[in-house]
């Protein structure tokens, strides 16, 4: 059943029937009209005692509109808590900086040089060859950091590891703690990079030792469609889109579930205009939580035009696991 829905989404023939893909933006107007959508989606509300340390680029959590999906208990979506400088940070990191050495990106050895596999995205954008530029930019597909996961054994490594980046820890232990994880480590990245017509087949993420932490993935750029099912292939997927800036959150039982993006669709339109109208308290929030000169460029036209045009016909995908068990020190 999994692989049926995948291959009616995936279809590149014709245009596959969108009505059963749930869209949260139609549940934002009032709590009844969460009631349309067969009860699969609720809405969730995020409680939190504590004060938390913000970060900046990241509206209020009491400004957040969380969902469930009572189908598939365990699946937290927070939908685009992010301003626009917020995820123009992220989708600048992760094209920028992640893909760097000593992290692990997929560039093939036999098909690129050193220089393009170290520092993808500098050597990119000094390309001026129009067909190179494009194969270039369309082959990086992942890169993975914190505990690199080894995609032949399946397996992490201790010997395998570089270091995780602060401010996506930051970010990470955000979410987590606003959603009762205060234990949660974020140890292990991969970033997902999808030009539009690209696709995750269905899988479950069992290599990690410790298979109880929730997994966190933020999404932007275009909107992908994202299928979650059970724990076989039998049972029948929901589809739902995840567009920029929205924070999925996978515990409990859909921590071992299959899920898929079998489509890209392109929704997304640069938007210059929300950044005048956004007003980022610089003054409160710990700046140095995250690379502040770069916060303050991808609000420059000329800085975020590569960036923009990137993320014009791709997606971009952070998941981040924690790796080890409570009280495990190595692998
Ligand atoms: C993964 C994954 C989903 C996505 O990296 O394991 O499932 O939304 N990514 O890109
Ligand atoms: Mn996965």
């Amino acid at each position: 059943m999994f692989k049926l829905v995948f291959k009616q989404y995936k279809t590149k023939s014709s245009t596959p029937d969108l009505r059963d893909v749930i869209n949260f933006d139609d549940f934002e107007i009032t709590q009844n009209d969460l009631r349309q959508n067969d009860n699969n989606v609720q809405r969730l509300s995020i409680i939190n005692e504590k004060p938390i340390q913000m970060i900046p680029g990241i509206k209020s959590p009491n400004d957040w509109r969380s969902y469930k999906l009572t189908h598939h208990p365990g699946i937290v979506i927070i939908r685009n808590p992010f301003t626009e400088r917020g995820r123009r940070y992220w989708i600048a990191r992760c094209l920028r900086d992640y893909p760097r050495t000593p992290n692990v990106v997929n560039l093939n050895e036999r098909l690129f040089n050193d220089s393009v596999r170290s520092d993808w995205w500098k050597q990119l954008n000094l390309c001026s060859d129009k067909d190179e530029f494009q194969r270039i930019k369309t082959a990086m597909r992942w890169t993975t950091f914190g505990y690199h996961h080894n995609w032949d054994t399946k397996l992490y490594d201790e010997q395998m590891k570089s270091s995780f980046p602060e401010d996506l820890s930051s970010l990470c232990r955000l979410f987590a703690f606003t959603l009762g994880y205060s234990d949660f480590k974020p140890e292990a990245a991969i970033v997902n990079y999808y030009p539009v017509g690209s696709t995750l087949s269905g899988h479950v993420d069992h290599s990690e030792p410790n298979k109880t932490a929730p997994l966190f993935s933020f999404s932007f750029g275009q909107t992908a469609i994202f299928l979650i099912g059970g724990t076989t292939l039998e049972e029948k997927p929901t589809a739902i889109y995840l567009q920029s800036g929205d924070v999925m959150i996978m515990s409990g039982e859909s921590r071992l579930c299959y899920h898929a993006v079998p489509r890209i669709i392109k929704t997304q339109r640069d938007s210059t205009s929300m950044l005048a109208s956004e007003q980022d308290d610089d003054s409160e929030i710990e700046l140095k939580l995250l690379d502040t000169a770069l916060f303050k460029n991808v609000c420059e036209p000329t800085f975020w035009e590569p960036f923009s045009n990137y993320v014009d016909d791709s997606r971009i995908n952070i998941n981040v696991r924690q790796v080890l068990n409570l009280g495990d020190f190595k692998l």
